[in-house]
């Protein structure tokens, strides 16, 4: 009660009633109904006086107890999905991995398992493709059956994810005559792989050499590639974890001429850069403390403009969607493999608990609008992987995930301060946000309670989406 209701397209004052699992009202503040105060006569009524009532964030990027360079990545299903919880996200969409050489439904069969009984929020899954193949173009069919709906392929990583252009070529066919929505990791692999052996070769083995090798060149032409051979397939396309400037202006190219293309970004390629890379050092690890940002894509260049070119892309509407492509890896005993060669550290940022946050900042700095940070963590997620209506809303119908966010509170992110995570550091350590995540509410329970921790594992069920609401 008494807080401000925010949707995609406006706000105002409202009571929101819960019954159970499911929102059964947004009524106008002190609503009366056969002479009873509808919110004041529940069980339970929660003060929001003061704050924002959002739809519960959706994270359609996530990777727990990836397989990845020899390690696995460090979050569990369990222990991802509860610091998702804190953060204020109530559903997560993980990645179900084949790698190259493996069955598809081995693959799928090993997520569920690692999943179910184990999550604080719902959760659902993409698909990987390691490759195509007879097999694996088969499998697609059945895909839309088990609730998977979007799938990944890998322009970049050979020998491990990696799809060469006829092989895309084909699963975007199958997949336009499906329904199914192409991901697409958009870098140019084998190139890549050249241009980081010449860097050994040369003794440039710290972690800001990853960065050199990824080039924004290699992630506009993967870019420009995979818009060509979904246009000519009339397959829809949405490109991940976007970095570079260029990639955006491909992409907004694409949608002004019509084609069917999305783009997200994440929240390291808004905020962090490869000059802080490059000019991170400890006592510990020296200049291998840029390591706890290796990702890829890659942080891009701040003089070369890519974060504020993010920012900008997120008002206009050439980047569509928020996620973290959360792939948190320890420094000890994993990022430290890539000791002496930045090729071997394992790629990805921790950060699926602070995406709420870190896009409120954007509020407060009067880079987007309220509407603008809920659509983009939530609302469009929920209709980009065909969860609108039970996801991504406040109305009566929609699952009662809900999140009363402080626009007057305060969170300080950093190992012992706000961290659930499990890793061993905080890539967005030092980071002050003005606001706090107040109460989440999952499906009906509450599950964050100011400071307090009420979930369970177990609680988050299987989501099967339905397709994308963004197929023509
Ligand atoms: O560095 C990253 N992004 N690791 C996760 C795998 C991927 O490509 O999304
Ligand atoms: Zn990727
Ligand atoms: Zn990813």
């Amino acid at each position: 009660t008494g807080g401000t209701v925010v949707s995609a397209t406006g706000r105002g004052a409202a009571d929101v009633l819960i019954d159970g699992e499911t929102i059964v009202g947004v009524l106008e503040p002190g609503s009366v109904l056969l002479g009873t105060n509808l919110a004041e006569s529940a069980d339970t009524v929660i003060d929001a006086t003061g704050k924002y009532v959002i739809p519960g964030g959706i994270d359609a990027h996530t990777h727990f107890e990836l397989p990845f360079g020899g390690t696995e990545a460090s979050d569990t299903f369990e222990s991802g999905t509860r610091a998702a919880a804190w953060g204020g996200t109530t559903t997560v969409i993980d990645f179900a991995v084949q790698t190259t050489g493996t069955r598809i439904q081995d693959g799928l069969a090993r997520w569920h398992a690692k999943a179910e009984g184990n999550c604080a929020i719902d959760y659902g899954f993409h698909q990987i493709m390691g490759g195509v193949d007879e097999d694996s173009l088969k499998a697609m069919e059945g895909f839309a059956a088990e609730g998977i709906t979007s799938y990944k392929m890998f322009m970049a990583y050979p020998g491990v994810f990696y799809s060469d252009d006829g092989q895309i070529l084909r699963a975007m066919q199958k997949a336009a005559d499906l329904g199914l929505l192409t991901m697409m990791h958009a870098e140019n692999g084998p190139a890549i792989d050249v241009l980081a052996a010449q860097l050994v070769e040369q003794g440039k083995t710290d972690p800001y050499y990853h960065g050199i090798a990824r080039a924004w060149q290699m992630e506009e032409e993967a870019t420009h590639r995979a818009i060509m051979l979904a246009d000519l397939t009339r397959a829809p396309l949405y490109v991940v974890h976007v970095s570079a400037k260029q990639a955006v202006q491909q992409l907004a190219w694409a949608r002004d001429n019509g084609k069917n293309v999305f783009g997200e970004t994440c929240p390291q390629y808004l905020y962090l850069s490869l000059e802080e890379q490059l000019g991170a050092s400890s006592d510990e690890w020296g200049a291998f403390e840029g390591a706890k940002w290796v990702c890829s894509t890659p942080l891009r260049s701040r003089e070369e403009g890519h974060q504020d070119h993010m920012w900008q892309a997120l008002r206009t509407n050439d980047l569509q969607m928020v996620s973290t492509d959360h792939c948190p890896f320890c420094m000890k005993g994993q990022k430290d493999l890539g000791v002496g060669d930045f090729r071997k550290i394992p790629n990805g940022i921790g950060s699926v608990e602070h995406r709420m946050d870190l896009m409120y900042q954007g509020v407060v700095t009067g880079q987007l609008s309220l509407e603008r940070w809920v659509e983009l963590t939530s609302t469009t997620p929920a209709r980009m992987f065909g969860m609108y209506g039970k996801k991504g809303v406040i109305t009566p119908g929609a699952d009662g995930d809900v999140v009363i966010y402080d626009p007057n509170g305060h969170t300080s992110i950093g190992v012992g301060k706000t961290h659930h995570m499990n890793m061993d550091h905080s890539a967005w350590e030092g980071f002050e946000i003005d606001g706090h995540v107040d109460t989440v509410i999952s499906r009906g329970k509450v599950i964050v309670d100011g400071n307090r921790y009420l979930g369970a594992k177990g609680d988050g069920r299987f989501v099967k989406r339905g397709l994308s609401q963004y197929l023509i």
